[in-house]
């Protein structure tokens, strides 16, 4: 603050103390001025600066729209007079003067006001004739430009006179701790920040390059932008400043970057209108592709057709403050003449302006070249800074009304008007609120009215170029700020679609956006196969049975497939089982027939039909396997190869065991071993099998954790073990065939069977070595450790494969092949030796026997017999039969 007053101070005394700058330039020292009660200064810039070295800093130059905007103040200067309901009993005056677009004089016309004529200073500066003792002003409008606002904002406050500007839109001056007397009723830049941010958010653009020029507008603008596009997670590719008078080294570079990226396909110009010409004509020439979407911030969009640059930037968003037109001052600007605007005194000057630049120098008559004179007032009406000016204006007289109304409580008569106190003035001006002529109007906190802008699109229609109105954006309104027809919307380069510029590769389904190194970009990765994805980020496991739809978004009920029975390999299972069942009916049938038989005797026979129970249940273990898997029918299939495997060795282990205590026992005693008589057998192996139920049964009840039961198998192609697909593979982007087998997933309480089963399996292998001394006639050790043995390399084989495999028919038929042909090795083993015996070995004997009692070749005879005993000894690789045994034989004793 110090340093502006500073400012303001030296300038005065620069102005003051040099003798030739005392002449203030002629033109800046002419006012167009009416007085009232109270009056109004205006600061317009009705001559362009001259920056010659010598001589007067303003220009003869007009600056051609400048009349509306000094009219449009005298008009609402006299409107209020002519209104009553604000200020009645109260003349409003004014007081404009021209600072000539420039920065040193904004102060000294700031001084001027404020001071008025009859003061020391301003007639020293200004030797007039006129001698109006005015008094100063109560309250200024101006000045239009940010640059001028800065330096003559610090004059308002250095006398407390309020200042409100119609057309700087600088956020510094939002500055109130440094310019508290400064106010404008043109909305700051910062609200075009906010709907330029507010239309990438609604397009969600979130990749984007920005261009600035390199002044206080475009640098602050650009500034505000990237805070605000850091706030909505806007990632900004590139942000560059380009002078206001580039090179064209640089701008060709800034174009280069811009057409290397094909991502960011937005790019804001924050710029003065020379900056963004600049880089649309480098853009046009180096050929950038026209599906660039330009975002225009106000101050360029107005001038593309004098620079040609229509063409590259259609299809851009332009901000552009939203104005409404005042017919009624348009219709009383229309009246204005020479003649009947003898107090305004420019108004000359501006009418010889317009006969220059129109040819309706050519018209005679007076009345029509005023006709022609008016007819190009046209163009100039839109213009945005007649409807602020006349807001100030009115802003300025409803806080002149509220100080008097205040103070007179009511009735403004003369005698009440207080002292002015500007500081009372501007509070009351911070609190207006009215609608009039620009509609609603308010200052927010900062002095600054809220913005509210239009935003238009350039548009190609009929051969020419258009801005079309697309959408607004209001800062009042709290929840949605920008309104925006898309429909409406013509896209860069003909797009149909809204164009995009995100750094993200479209994600294919099955696949969610990750965040790349780079920031704001993304790139796509797998979910696992059995994953949908969520809300487009998120993988989400289908649960079990389920399996992803195409699109990965829902998880779809597969039907599974069932376990066919036409699968070759079950064949062969159930053909084998079936074989088996009747080679174990047989062999029950032949024992039953050599049931006294003394091979059959000395075998147990109740353990031998407990153990052929075993084998038909291993045979069958293939039927609750093939049926569809359920809880039921698993606990079945677990409780089936339990117990039949259980029902299998228990006897054997018994046997073994009988044989080995009988023999052991017979070595040292002829005390006879307990529990070796055929009720105790089947007792003890009851006790065991009825353990393997209860373990069987108990698992079954237990959780699924524990009882196993049904699983469900998914089979798809190129999976590896993580679940996602092996790389580089073409059908990776498409759906993989997927399907679904149940099968039976076994337990921990299975796991206890087996190990169960696998204690008597090695009870059977201890007994089977321990034993294998013992005779040949009453031994099947050796057939039961082969037995044991080949079981136990079966599982061993079955269990990785069936842990591993891929089909669910191989799973099947691995583990019920094991039982079957475990089953066939026990039948082979344990049973065939005995019939082979009593039905090739014994039958030959016989015959023999019979041909020997019938034949007369002795020789023969006896040569057979040996040759037939040989045929014994080798199949039984033993001594004839020890004396223990025959023993055992003679008190009548089963083995
Ligand atoms: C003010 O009122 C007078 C007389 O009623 C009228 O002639 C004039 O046009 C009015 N001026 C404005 C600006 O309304
Ligand atoms: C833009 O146009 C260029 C060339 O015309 C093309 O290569 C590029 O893919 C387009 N980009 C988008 C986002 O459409
Ligand atoms: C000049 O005047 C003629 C007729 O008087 C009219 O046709 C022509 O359009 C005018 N030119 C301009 C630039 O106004
Ligand atoms: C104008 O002033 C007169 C007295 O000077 C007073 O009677 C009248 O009520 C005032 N008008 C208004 C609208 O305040
Ligand atoms: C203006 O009013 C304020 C209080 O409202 C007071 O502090 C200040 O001194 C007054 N200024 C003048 C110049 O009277
Ligand atoms: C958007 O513009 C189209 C075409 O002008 C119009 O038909 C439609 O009603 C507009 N939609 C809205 C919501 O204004
Ligand atoms: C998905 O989005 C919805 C609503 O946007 C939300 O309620 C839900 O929690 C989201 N789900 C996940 C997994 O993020
Ligand atoms: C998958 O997406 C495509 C395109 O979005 C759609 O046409 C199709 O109907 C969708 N399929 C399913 C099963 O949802
Ligand atoms: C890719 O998939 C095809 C079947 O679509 C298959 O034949 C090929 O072996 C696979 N290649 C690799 C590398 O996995």
């Amino acid at each position: 603050m110090y340093l502006i007053l500073d400012s303001v101070l030296v300038t005065l005394v620069t102005i003051l103390a040099d003798r030739r700058a005392l002449a203030v330039p002629a033109l800046s020292c002419v006012n167009y001025a009416r007085h009232g009660d109270y009056n109004l200064g205006g600061m317009f810039s009705v001559h362009l600066d001259s920056r010659a070295p010598e001589g007067d800093r303003c220009s003869p130059k007009l600056y051609s729209f400048i009349m509306y905007v000094v009219e449009s103040m005298v008009f609402a200067v006299d409107e209020i007079n002519n209104r009553t309901d604000i200020l009645p009993n109260v003349t409003l005056g004014f007081d404009i003067r021209d600072d000539c677009l420039s920065e040193d004089l904004a102060l000294w016309t700031a001084m001027s006001l404020i001071h008025g004529q009859g003061t020391p200073l301003y007639d020293h500066l200004c030797p007039s004739k006129d001698t109006d003792q005015s008094g100063g002003v109560i309250g200024i409008v101006g000045p239009g430009r940010s640059s001028m606002s800065l330096t003559a904002a610090s004059v308002a406050d250095l006398f407390q006179i309020p200042m409100i500007s119609y057309a700087a839109t600088s956020d510094e001056l939002s500055d109130k701790v440094k310019f508290p007397f400064f106010l404008r009723s043109v909305a700051p830049d910062r609200f075009q920040v906010d709907a330029i941010v507010d239309i990438l958010d609604h397009f969600q653009w979130n990749y984007i390059s920005i261009l600035y020029s390199t002044d206080e507008y475009g640098i602050n603008g650009a500034r505000l932008l990237q805070q605000k596009a850091e706030e909505y997670g806007i990632c900004v590719w590139l942000s560059v400043s380009i002078r206001a008078s580039p090179s064209e080294r640089e701008v060709s570079d800034v174009v280069q970057r811009l057409k290397q990226n094909t991502k960011s396909k937005v790019t804001v110009m924050f710029a003065v209108f020379q900056v963004a010409n600049a880089v649309l004509s480098e853009a046009k020439r180096s050929g950038l592709p026209s599906n660039m979407t330009w975002i225009a911030s106000d101050a360029w969009g107005h001038r593309l057709a004098d620079f040609n640059n229509e063409d590259i930037a259609v299809g851009g968003l332009f901000i552009d403050m939203e104005s409404n037109s005042v017919p009624i001052f348009e219709t009383h600007f229309r009246t204005l003449t020479p003649n009947n605007n003898r107090q305004n005194p420019w108004f000359n000057t501006y009418w010889e302006y317009l006969l220059s630049t129109t040819n309706c120098s050519g018209v005679s008559d007076d009345k029509e070249q005023t006709v022609c004179i008016l007819a190009h007032h046209e163009a100039g009406f839109s213009n945005k800074a007649i409807a602020a000016v006349l807001d100030a204006v009115y802003a300025l007289a409803y806080a002149l009304d509220s100080v008097l109304k205040d103070s007179c409580s009511g009735t403004i008569t003369v005698d009440c008007r207080p002292r002015f106190n500007g500081t009372v003035y501007l509070d009351h001006l911070n609190a207006v609120n009215f609608q009039e002529h620009g509609g609603r109007f308010l200052f927010e906190d900062k002095g600054d009215p809220p913005g509210k802008y239009e935003i238009k699109n350039l548009q190609p229609i009929d051969g020419e170029y258009r801005m079309v109105p697309v959408g607004k954006w209001d800062a009042m309104k709290a929840t949605v700020r920008l309104t925006i027809n898309e429909s409406r919307i013509y896209w860069a380069g003909g797009q149909t679609v809204i164009p995009e510029s995100i750094c993200r590769e479209k994600c294919g389904p099955g696949y969610v956006p990750v965040p790349l190194s780079e920031a704001c970009c993304w790139g796509c990765h797998r979910c696992p196969l059995d994953a949908i994805v969520v809300n487009g980020t998120q993988c989400e496991k289908c649960p079990k049975r389920f399996w992803p739809d195409v699109n990965y978004t829902r998880c779809d009920d597969y039907p599974e497939i069932p376990v066919s029975t036409n699968e070759p390999v079950i064949l062969v299972v159930i053909l084998l089982s079936g074989v088996g069942i009747i080679l174990t009916i047989l062999t029950v049938v032949g024992m039953l027939a050599n049931s006294r038989h003394p091979r059959i005797k000395a075998s147990s026979r109740e353990l031998s039909y407990v153990n052929l129970a075993g084998l038909v249940l291993a045979y069958m273990t293939i039927f609750p396997l093939v049926i569809r898997p359920s809880n039921p029918s698993c606990s079945v299939a677990q409780t089936v190869i339990s117990v039949c495997l259980t029902l299998t060795f228990a006897p054997t282990l018994l046997k073994c065991s009988r044989i080995f205590r009988i023999f052991r026992a017979g070595k040292r005693s002829t005390q006879r071993p307990r529990f070796i008589s055929p009720k105790e057998q089947i007792i003890m192996v009851s006790i065991m099998v009825g353990l393997q139920l209860i373990i069987s049964c108990l698992s079954a009840a237990l959780p699924e954790d524990f009882s196993g039961g049904v699983d469900i198998y998914t089979y798809t192609p190129f999976l590896d073990g993580s679940g996602s697909l092996s790389d580089d593979n073409e059908s990776a982007d498409s759906h993989p065939i997927v399907s679904l087998t149940l099968y039976c997933k076994f337990g921990l309480g299975f796991l206890v069977s087996a190990v169960y089963n696998l204690l008597i399996i090695i009870g059977c292998c201890y007994y089977a070595l321990r034993a294998r001394h013992v005779p040949d006639n009453y031994n099947e050790s050796k057939f039961i450790a082969v037995s044991v043995y080949s079981t136990l390399v079966l599982c061993l084989a079955v269990v990785p494969v069936y842990q591993t495999s891929d089909d669910i028919h191989m799973k099947i038929a691995t583990l019920s092949l094991a039982l079957v042909i475990n089953a066939y090795v026990t039948l082979v083993c344990l049973y065939m030796p005995k019939f082979y015996i009593i039905y090739v070995i014994e039958r030959r004997l016989q015959e023999a026997e019979r041909m020997r009692s019938g034949s007369s070749f002795k020789d023969g005879r006896s040569s057979f017999k040996s040759s037939l005993r040989d045929s014994m000894r080798t199949m039984h690789h033993q001594p004839p039969v020890n004396t223990t045994v025959e023993l055992f034989h003679s008190r009548g004793q089963d083995l």
